[in-house]
């Protein structure tokens, strides 16, 4: 993504004729690709951009029926966590970190933390996406004991500017989120977030 990034930032070479909506490129290697190729590539990506926020919201939908064994969908799991978040006045961008921090389970459990930190890194600043990224080292003070693992993993982030507010994320929300009565907000009070976080293309990320 990021060489095609180049294709459509102002600095450089306009093409001579700005590529066409729909239009492809016609190579097939790499090493035969022309500039306005990559311009056109470069297009094509940025007018999808409005797709990722469709399919953020597509797999936050789709945990309608993940339980991994937990009491609650990991949907409601996302909603509880983002709406308790929401109402003790976060951030938007926090917000937005707490609907989306486990939605790496879509594709892996034991890496998600790692795989949603990286879907938001482009669209949250560096200490939303350490929150996300290390969630789990706060999470396991709360059940680590039970696999034999250390519960203190948090500890090695203490130094970081973040700590206080990824303390908050995990003890207050995130490992609170699994209570099939808390009155959650739907998904669709979220919509407009996510679709607003994930709008522009991160041209200089
Ligand atoms: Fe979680």
């Amino acid at each position: 993504m990021a060489a095609s990034t180049k294709a459509v930032q102002p600095n450089v070479v306009q093409p001579v004729e700005a590529p066409k909506p729909g239009a492809r490129a016609s190579f097939t290697r790499m090493d035969q690709s022309t500039r306005d190729e990559w311009y056109t590539i470069g297009r094509a990506t940025v007018d999808i951009q409005a797709n990722v926020a469709e399919r953020m919201l597509h797999m936050l939908r789709s945990f309608d029926d993940l339980y991994v064994g937990f009491r609650v969908s990991q949907l409601h799991h996302a909603l509880q966590t983002a709406t308790m978040a929401r109402r003790a006045n976060a951030s938007d961008e926090v917000v937005l970190a707490a609907l989306c921090h486990d939605v790496g389970k879509y594709v892996s459990i034991a890496n998600h933390a790692a795989i949603a930190a990286e879907m938001l890194r482009p669209y949250v600043s560096d200490d939303t996406y350490r929150i996300v990224l290390t969630h789990q080292d706060f999470q396991g003070r709360h059940y680590f004991e039970h696999f034999g693992k250390s519960s203190s993993l948090r500890d090695k982030h203490r130094s970081e500017p973040w700590f206080s507010l990824a303390e908050r994320f995990t003890d207050e929300w995130d490992q609170a989120a699994f209570d099939p009565s808390y009155p959650v907000l739907p998904l669709e009070e979220f919509a407009p977030l996510v679709r607003q976080a994930f709008a522009r293309y991160p041209m200089n990320f």
